[in-house]
């Protein structure tokens, strides 16, 4: 007699939602890519260049949600990160994200999400 199975385990999403201001496109980035590699599948043409951290490019700001970088030192100051700033070519999302292109020097800067 066979025993019975357990329930499978709740597992993590497999994919997260990602919209883009301005202008409100979205695209689903899956487990393990970046979310520069899931715009471009998508054809959602958002700036970037090197694609490894280094050149900032694709510089964002977060507004909600959380990511992780591949990388272990992207190239962003404790400050910018601590601002929330992430360079989308090499983050990875932990969560369902809206990210936003403004450069630094120019930003209306709006209070950040005070949950991330
Ligand atoms: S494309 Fe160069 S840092 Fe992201």
């Amino acid at each position: 007699m066979s025993e019975p199975h357990p329930p499978p385990a709740p597992s993590a999403p497999t994919s997260h939602r990602v919209v883009v201001h301005p202008g409100g496109q979205h695209f689903d980035v899956q487990a393990g890519h970046s979310l520069i590699e899931a715009a471009v599948a998508a054809g959602v043409d958002l700036p970037r260049s090197c694609r490894n951290g280094t050149c900032r490019t694709c510089i964002a700001r977060l507004r909600q949600g959380r990511v992780h970088y591949r990388i272990a030192w992207p190239g962003l100051s404790f400050d910018e990160h601590d601002e929330g700033w992430i360079l989308p070519c090499v983050a990875e999302p932990d969560t369902d994200l809206v990210i936003e292109f403004v450069t630094p020097s120019t930003e209306n800067v709006a209070p950040l999400d005070p949950a991330r």
